[in-house]
């Protein structure tokens, strides 16, 4: 067959032509964007991932390749050569590159005609997101992907750089593989040659990492999927990009400056933005205590404010009932919001219902006293003390939530940024890092009755604890460290328990009898009396980053080819059945079938 392309080379891209080019004769490829019939004379915009130049058709110039280019269509692919000619006067765009030029064609090949594409290719579209990932191929056309995808290279090639530069080696690690617990539930590969037998796509390459310092690799790193099948949402999907690293004879300053570095660099190469190092550091307790979340977004003030002391006595029930059990009253000040309607208020009612809330109460702060529901269940003195906690002026709307701290904590920290977003309290532009240290080890799990990790069980505790893992393992600390950007946990780290005896005793702790640890990680208790160096490391959640390097709110817009929110992947139908032959051949045979309609979209 013959070369399609002919003697056609591309001389240039379609961002490149400008004044100093007009005269020379260039050879361009790409798609078209749009073609504009007018008076004879056709105006094409090509596009490629560069740019766009317009090239034109006149029928004086060749009549045969204008008659051609009557046939374009959006989206064709197609080959000019042609002569760099300057627009006529008026005709300039400012705004594009190659606004001054236009190349005068004078050979057309069409490569390939295209079907009408399913929406324009445009920076707004009016589509949705189903559609937009049908047709992900053609979505990825469009200006704010291709953005998205060519920052996430450019970020991933910083990393690289900084990594490799810093005596890091990159090294792999097995997708096949045994389960690693980081939380989630595994996805299951069944083996063939093994019937009944199963492999765990890995959640992190957590074990392997830490098997490669005991090699003693020093320093590692793996910009590597992972694979968690979990509830899905803005900042989660099935699988993901880790930047996962590894490092030798380190404790946890060593790993934070590391980061901090590295961070620095990635924004400075992608974005030419200064980070400030080193970042703000907050205890896990100060966060949840201030913000309510262990991801606080520190870009806005509007702190939470704990009033149990004040409230355990008073006259309001709920609030007293809560403090006496355990439980606390907080309280947020959405200063000078004493406008707000009422029904603005209910909707808030009904977004901390979400997280549990039982209710939201509330106070305005007039010029004459409180307006509230609960105004009257309060003494002058009780009144005067909360005032003064929660710094309350004429024209503030307060409000509250008692219960459970962990409903109180995470009802209003989710509040705290709903009215942070609402209230336009956030400075978009600003990139606010902070590290959260002093993590619980150990988080009691009311449904299964048992003490879960709340990082992962390789964690080592704070040594000044030790002494808690018999008598109260919920107040134990560990020694993990999480990197917070902007409200979103962008990375979780810790240093490792590299001693056979103290990693026996946290499987213990977490309700595992030694046949069930052994059975699982003897492989790691038995690399531990091998020679374990001490060790610790950290792993970036990628797509968040670049998410928010992106300035994006979702990380599908940040992955090529994401899944849906039902874990489907629309462009290609995944999951789906699997043939009958294939499913003997592992031995497998599927007890119910979920209706397909249902699983898709
Ligand atoms: P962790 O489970 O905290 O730690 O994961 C590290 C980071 O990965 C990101 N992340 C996700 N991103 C998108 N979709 C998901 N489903 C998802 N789950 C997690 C988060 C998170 O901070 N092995 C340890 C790391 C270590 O200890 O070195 C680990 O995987 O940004
Ligand atoms: P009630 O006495 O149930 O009518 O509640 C009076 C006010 O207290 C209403 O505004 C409720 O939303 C609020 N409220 C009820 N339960 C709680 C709670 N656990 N925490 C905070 N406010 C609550």
């Amino acid at each position: 067959m013959a070369d399609l392309l002919g003697t056609m080379r591309r001389t240039h891209h379609c961002c490149e032509l400008g004044k100093e080019d007009i005269g020379k004769e260039v050879i361009l490829m790409g798609w078209v964007l749009r073609r504009r019939d007018h008076g004879g004379v056709i105006f094409v915009d090509l596009r490629d991932r560069r740019g766009l130049t317009q090239v034109v058709f006149n029928p004086e110039v060749n009549e045969q390749v204008h008659d051609k280019a009557q046939t374009l269509r959006s989206e064709f692919v197609i080959g000019v050569r042609g002569k760099v000619e300057p627009r006529p006067e008026g005709m300039v765009n400012p705004n594009l590159t190659t606004g001054a030029i236009e190349v005068n064609v004078t050979e057309l090949r069409i490569f390939n005609p295209a079907e009408t594409p399913p929406f324009i290719i445009e920076e707004h579209v009016d589509i949705t997101e189903a559609n937009r990932l049908k047709y992900r191929h053609i979505d990825l056309r469009r200006p704010r992907p291709q953005r998205n995808i060519i920052l996430r290279h450019k970020a991933s090639a910083a990393v690289r750089e900084y990594l490799n530069g810093n005596g890091f080696l990159d090294i792999e690690t097995p997708f096949l593989t045994r389960s690693t617990p980081e939380g989630a539930r595994d996805y299951l590969v069944p083996s063939r040659v093994n019937p009944g037998q199963f492999y765990a796509l890995p959640q992190s390459p957590q074990l392997f990492k830490q098997l490669l310092m005991i090699s003693g690799f020093d320093r590692y790193y793996q910009i590597v999927r992972c694979f968690r099948d979990e509830d899905l949402r803005a900042d989660r999907q099935p699988e993901f990009t880790q930047i996962d690293l590894e490092m030798s004879f380190v404790g946890e300053e060593d790993v934070m400056a590391l980061c901090e570095g590295l961070m620095a660099h990635v924004f400075k190469s992608v974005l030419n933005v200064e980070i400030k190092t080193p970042f703000d550091r907050l205890t896990y307790q100060d966060a949840v205590g201030r913000y309510g979340l262990d991801k606080p977004d520190t870009r806005f003030g509007l702190e939470l404010k704990d009033i149990t002391d004040i409230a355990k006595d008073c006259g309001f029930k709920v609030f007293a009932n809560a403090a006496g059990k355990g439980g606390l009253v907080k309280a947020l000040n959405a200063k000078g919001c004493m406008d707000l309607s009422r029904k603005e208020i209910d909707d808030l009612g009904d977004y901390v219902s979400v997280y549990k809330a039982k209710g939201l109460a509330w106070v305005k702060v007039r010029e004459d006293g409180w307006q509230s529901p609960i105004a009257k269940f309060f003494t002058v003195e009780e009144k005067k003390q909360m005032a003064e906690r929660i710094d309350m002026q004429t024209g503030d709307l307060v409000f509250f939530v008692a219960d459970q701290p962990k409903i109180v904590n995470e009802s209003l920290g989710h509040l705290r940024n709903h009215l942070g977003q609402k209230l336009d309290l956030i400075d978009k532009d600003a990139f606010n890092f902070a590290w959260v240290t002093h993590f619980p080890m150990f988080e009691y799990d009311e449904t299964e009755k048992r003490y879960e990790a709340l990082h992962h069980p390789f964690t080592a505790p704070l040594e000044e604890d030790y002494d808690l893992m018999e008598s109260d393992p919920t107040r134990m600390r560990s020694r993990a460290y999480d990197m917070v950007l902007n409200g979103f946990e962008i990375a979780g780290g810790s240093i490792r328990i590299h001693d056979m005896q103290l990693q026996s005793k946290v499987f213990k702790a977490l309700g595992m009898e030694p046949e069930t640890y052994r059975d699982k990680f003897g492989f790691l208790l038995d690399a531990l009396e091998t020679g374990a160096p001490p060790h610790g490391g950290l792993a970036f959640g990628f797509d968040r980053l670049v998410m928010l390097l992106c300035g994006e709110s979702s990380i599908r817009e940040v992955i090529p080819f994401p899944k849906t929110q039902k874990a489907t992947c629309q462009l290609t139908g995944a999951p789906s059945d699997a043939a009958i032959t294939q499913m003997d051949e592992l031995c497998l045979r599927v007890k119910a079938t979920a209706k397909v309609e249902d699983k898709k979209n």
